[in-house]
């Protein structure tokens, strides 16, 4: 089923549910190539079988894990994990609209962690229940059956680390360029809830890795954030 369609500057892609990103030369060429062969049921099956593998073949895998050291001392949250998210994060994620919803101006917000439903949406017919941090839900648990998906969770051996968090500011710190338009109000953000999605996107978006528009973490301010996913770098 497709879920996402757009275009970039190099090739139209549809995104299933697989995350398979597929070139619009193998698109058009399949698309073709059944018309041309006339509409035979064999043939159709033939295609739709050739069609169905090309799509697994350029499905996206799971990134790499990102290495990371368990810290042996006590992590003082208010002290060395809040100071830095208010310095770089909390300008754009602290607001009931933040990007993805995701609020990180409070260790609650952080780990409530964000969502696909954008609060303001001029196309939505019906109402929408309010999801505001501290008071439409108490617990985790509340939040996920809100649609809510953790964003420091991680479910990698020991010693890696593959949460949303820690791949959107590695990713920056290894694509540290800021080049393109950044507009925290694009069409086309996608607010990923796995490590595929994520993936995929900054595949397609290679500068929109955290934070959004500015320089990456120092080496530092991104051991200290690792803390927050529960481990250390
Ligand atoms: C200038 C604004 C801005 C700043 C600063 C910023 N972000 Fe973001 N953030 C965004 C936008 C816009 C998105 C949505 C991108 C997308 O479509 O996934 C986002 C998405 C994210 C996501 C992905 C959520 C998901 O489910 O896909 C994470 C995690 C994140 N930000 C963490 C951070 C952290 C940590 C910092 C600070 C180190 C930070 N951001 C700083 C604008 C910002």
């Amino acid at each position: 089923m497709v879920n996402v369609a757009g275009q970039n500057h190099n090739f139209y892609y549809f995104k299933y549910d697989t995350n398979a990103i597929i070139p619009k030369n193998i698109l058009w060429t399949t698309l073709f190539t059944v018309l041309y062969s006339g509409v035979h049921m064999k043939n159709i099956a033939l295609f739709a079988i050739l069609f169905l593998t090309v799509v697994a073949g350029c499905a996206r895998k799971s990134p790499e894990p990102i290495a990371v050291r368990i810290p042996s001392r006590p992590i003082d949250y208010q002290n060395e994990i809040k100071s830095l998210l208010d310095k770089r994060c909390a300008v754009c994620h602290s607001c009931y609209n933040s990007p993805c919803q995701l609020k990180l101006s409070s260790y609650e917000g952080v780990d409530r962690g964000a969502s696909k439903r954008p609060v303001y949406n001029a196309t939505r017919m019906t109402t929408m229940g309010p999801t505001r941090l501290f008071v439409d839900a108490h617990s985790i648990e509340e939040w996920r059956k809100k649609n809510f998906h953790t964003v420091t969770e991680s479910k990698a051996a020991d010693g890696l680390n593959n949460s949303l968090m820690l791949q959107i500011l590695d990713h920056k710190m290894k694509n540290p360029a800021v080049t393109g338009e950044y507009r925290l109000e694009a069409n086309d953000l996608t607010c990923s809830e796995t490590s595929i999605e994520l993936d995929g996107y900054l595949f397609k978006h290679p500068n929109r890795g955290m934070p959004f528009g500015f320089p990456p973490l120092e080496k530092d301010e991104f051991e200290a954030d690792c803390r927050v996913a529960g481990t250390g770098c």
